[in-house]
């Protein structure tokens, strides 16, 4: 019952395997239409567990010999396995011998072995090893691996996969080989090849410990010259890990190879990481800064799970937070620490908090609610989540936060003792999200992540987000201030009832001319509990969860008045931007549902110009404080959403921002526009895009006076910047605002960088993502599908266009008249036909379908049961759609 296509894999089901493999020897015949792999496996029984036959996971794989020890052996092939059941008794070795044949050149999945621009790459995580050859397809069996590739030498020069190259040479009919052994062993979703035209950047290096190693970054021939800045971010991690976590590299060689046609982000392969070209490629005529800054992160993500991950990995696919959320903490810690100063690491705090708000919360609300440990899943693939991803990182950052002690404010280094703990006793194993928290526990006694281990594990089997409800008291008389805080959780599929949490609340209390009072963490642990300070000769404002201490909603009802004295004064840059986003939300939920002709007030306004032309605040700071909260952020505070009506308001808010603030955005843009030689350190991208904000707002404010002056000077811009971020900024500025000058903008774009693939994703995405005036949107994505240049086959592309638009543009996708769903239920269905989990991901765009109000929640319904009606729908694809209608 294992694995037929309806059968739900459960977490309390896990068996330790009935077989260990020791080791594997590989060979592999490349060919895009058939190659031939031969697998010979080292085996044993399992001494721990009872006799039974061997099943062994393959995927559309040709089968055409079965040998043990060297004889031919009796097997069924049942349902994607290959049984056999007459293998020798005892728990002596034997040597399983299979080979099978495979068509890359057809492998539209992704998954396993494929064909990408003439290349051979392969993804194995989750579970693509069993397409590449039939093998225990599960992350506690761990291997030793020698592999062998062969392949045409003129087409294939390059011939790489993990490990040591031990050999290499030249085979009759103009063939060559290359041998590789990886001196550790691995669980299969970590096993990678590579074979193709590839061309790369070298670096060798010599590590604090004294060691020497060989960094190489591959790509195409000509994009070379894009991979300084993943080289330099490589060589930054490595530093890093050594410094923060004494976690050198232990690799002779580390291989990093960007393909174009990748499902995700990047892929941690033992020594050979698969980067999506867009993590890898930069130069300033084609990346932005935002690019920059993620290259950086996803390089140190990848490498960072060499140890967390790699040397130390999962024992079933429900831990996938063990790798994944420490994994995420890690770079996110990285990427604060490169930034350097306090304010440049508050800003990468704020930008984590908001991904957090407008992608996990939303998920931990809906029908694909599951916790960090989940107990069930269909297709492991759909649960790649932001919940085991960013909420995962977040409740390895509240573990920190409870490790803190005495000389150690901020938990770092009892955190850091923990991780050594961790890898003292597990390295080289596969283990659980518990053994992990153990860990860090163990390591420190007597804290308050040791004295609520239990509790506070809670964050991993509860699934959705807490709400903590603060409510404050104020006795004049006596001087004596009282905030009552409570929590709660509501329901998640198959979760009706939760427990508490452990909330660790930062709280800062400030008096009424902004100057601290008071500041320190309180650990909130029962249902409710109330803190008391007396003595106090005022009423004090409170600055409630600071560093956002916790993945909460917090409700407090602040006052207009208690915001701006936390804008202008909290020595907590967090919580000083959130001040202004309240400040922004009560605004815009008064206008969404009073149905009020929008218009901003004066102290917003003015608060907001204090921020602009503050003296000393940071360019990225001001302008995450001016942004303002998304539709979908702005969406989850509604019971009921209209989304036309929210994006009518927040467009309008933000005109009434452009208008009233016209002159300081001059000044700001004035002040900002020039950053001279480009660099992409947080300080002049921050400058840049405040800058780009403002012209933004320049061309919006234009709209309604018709000046010409500033549309024209950002059609100047777009013209002679000298980097992608200024030249993609005054592009976006013209389009949304909707100028006529954007459409002979777009098409200069698109001749300028016909043959840059990751520029091309920008033009197409931007287009999709555009402001919705009246509807125009729709009609440019479909026309859009019919380009030239687009490619539903290409994920990147895809996500690009379609993406931007159903999961990215609320206001264009949730149209009155119906055809945004059905656009979004087509291309879910053609998608899935090529490659289910990219159908999968975009068949979430409808997940929070039932807050939406008619005649959109009848409209998306419908669509989403056309999608589960659809005979042959993948299982990656059924799952989402199944759980939408439950
Ligand atoms: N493990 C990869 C990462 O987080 C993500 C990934 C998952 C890539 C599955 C490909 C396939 O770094
Ligand atoms: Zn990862």
């Amino acid at each position: 019952m294992r694995e037929g296509q309806n059968a739900v894999i459960h977490r309390a089901d896990y068996r330790p395997p009935a077989f260990w493999i020791d080791s594997v020897e590989l060979c592999f015949d490349l060919d895009p239409v058939k190659t031939r792999v031969l697998n010979r496996m080292r085996l044993r029984r399992n001494p721990d567990q009872p006799a039974q036959a061997l099943r062994l996971d393959g995927e559309e794989l040709n089968l055409a010999r079965v040998l043990v020890n060297g004889q031919g052996t009796s097997f069924k092939l049942e349902d994607s396995q290959l049984i056999l059941e007459n293998l020798p008794e005892g728990n002596a070795p034997f040597e399983l011998e299979v080979f099978t044949t495979c068509a890359p050149a057809k492998n539209t999945k992704l998954m396993g072995l494929y064909v990408s621009n003439d290349s051979f790459f392969t993804q194995c995580e989750a579970e693509g090893f069993r397409r590449i050859t039939y093998f225990l397809d599960r992350p506690d069996v761990m291997a030793s691996y020698n592999v062998t590739l062969r392949a045409d030498k003129a087409a294939y020069p390059v011939l790489l996969s993990n490990g040591n190259l031990v050999e290499q040479g030249d085979l009759d009919g103009g063939r060559h080989f290359a041998r590789w052994v990886d001196p550790h062993r691995k669980p299969c979703y970590l096993f990678a090849l590579v074979a193709g035209k590839l061309v790369a950047r070298e670096q060798r290096i010599t590590t604090a410990s004294g060691a020497d190693h060989l960094l190489q970054v591959y790509v195409r021939p000509g994009d070379l010259d894009k991979t300084e800045h993943a080289m330099n971010s490589l060589m930054a991690s490595i530093a890093w890990d050594e410094g923060r976590f004494k976690l050198p590299l232990d690799l002779e060689r580390f291989m990093i190879v960007a393909t174009s046609d990748f499902n995700m982000g990047a892929m941690e392969n033992k020594g050979l990481n698969i980067f999506n070209t867009k993590y890898v490629l930069a130069s300033q005529a084609t990346a932005t800064d935002t690019d920059y800054a993620n290259i950086e992160s996803v390089v140190g993500h990848e490498y960072f799970h060499n140890w967390t991950g790699n040397r130390v990995t999962c024992r079933d696919w429900f831990q996938l937070s063990l790798k994944e959320g420490l994994t995420v903490f890690r770079d996110q810690e990285f990427s604060q620490d490169l930034a350097g100063e306090a304010s440049a690491r508050a800003v990468r705090r704020i930008e984590d908090v908001r991904v957090l708000r407008t992608a996990q919360f939303p998920e931990d609300a809906g029908p694909m609610a599951h916790p960090v440990r989940p107990d069930q899943y269909l297709e492991i693939n759909n649960f790649y989540t932001v919940t085991i991803y960013e909420k995962g990182a977040e409740v390895v950052r509240m573990m920190q936060t409870l490790v803190a002690g005495e000389g150690d404010p901020l938990g770092r280094a009892g955190f850091a003792r923990g991780m050594a703990l961790y890898f003292e006793r597990h390295d080289g194993q596969a283990v659980t999200c518990d053994d992990f928290a153990q860990a860090i526990a163990d390591a420190n006694p007597g804290s308050p992540l040791a004295r609520l281990l239990p509790q506070f594990k809670r964050w991993y089997s509860q699934a959705g987000t807490p709400r903590l409800k603060a409510r404050s008291h104020w006795d004049a008389a006596t001087g004596t201030y009282s905030l009552a805080l409570s929590q709660s959780c509501t329901p998640t599929p198959g979760q009706p009832h939760k427990d508490p949490f452990v909330i660790p609340v930062r709280l800062g209390l400030l008096d009424a001319e902004g100057r601290q009072i008071s500041d320190g963490l309180h650990v909130l642990t029962e249902d409710s509990d109330t803190l008391t300070m007396s003595g106090l000769a005022g009423e004090p404002v409170p600055s409630i969860l600071r560093g956002f201490t916790a993945p909460v909603i917090l409700e407090y009802d602040y006052t207009d008045a208690q915001l701006l004295i936390l804008l202008a004064h909290d020595t907590d840059p967090f919580n000083r931007w959130e001040a202004a986003q309240r400040l922004a939300i009560h605004r815009a939920l008064h206008f969404i549902r009073s149905g009020e002709h929008v218009e901003l007030d004066a102290p917003f306004v003015e608060a907001m110009r204090a921020v602009l032309r503050h003296p000393t605040l940071d360019s990225a700071f001001k302008d995450l404080v001016l942004t303002l909260p998304s539709e979908t952020y702005l969406a989850e505070q509604l019971d009921e959403v209209d989304p036309q009506r929210i994006h009518a308001v927040r467009e309008a808010m933000r005109m009434g921002l452009a208008t009233a603030l016209r002159h300081d955005w001059e000044w700001v843009y004035e002040q900002n526009k020039d950053t001279g030689a480009y660099r992409p350190d947080s300080r002049s991208a921050g400058r840049r895009a405040l800058a780009g904000m403002a012209l933004t707002h320049l061309c919006l404010a234009a709209r309604t006076s018709g000046d010409p002056v500033w549309p024209g000077k950002t059609l100047q811009r777009f013209k002679d910047a000298g980097n992608m971020t200024d030249r993609f900024n005054a592009l976006a500025a013209l389009v949304a605002c909707g100028h006529e000058l954007a459409a002979p903008a777009l098409a200069s774009f698109h001749a300028l960088f016909k043959n840059e693939a990751l520029v091309l994703d920008k033009w197409f995405a931007l287009q999709a993502g555009a402001p919705d005036h009246g509807g125009n949107i729709l009609p440019v994505v479909k026309q859009l599908m019919q380009h030239p240049d687009f490619n539903l086959r290409n994920p990147n592309r895809a996500r690009s266009l379609i993406f931007s638009y159903c999961s990215a543009n609320p206001g264009g996708f949730h149209r009155r008249d119906a055809a945004g769903y059905v656009f979004w239920c087509e291309r879910v269905m053609e998608l899935d036909a090529i490659n289910p989990q990219v159908a999968a991901r975009l068949a979430r765009a409808l997940d929070r379908w039932k807050k939406l109000a008619d005649p959109y929640r009848g409209a998306a319904r419908e669509a989403i049961a056309r999608v589960a009606a659809k005979p042959d729908l993948s299982r990656d694809v059924r799952e989402v759609v199944t759980r939408a209608l439950a």
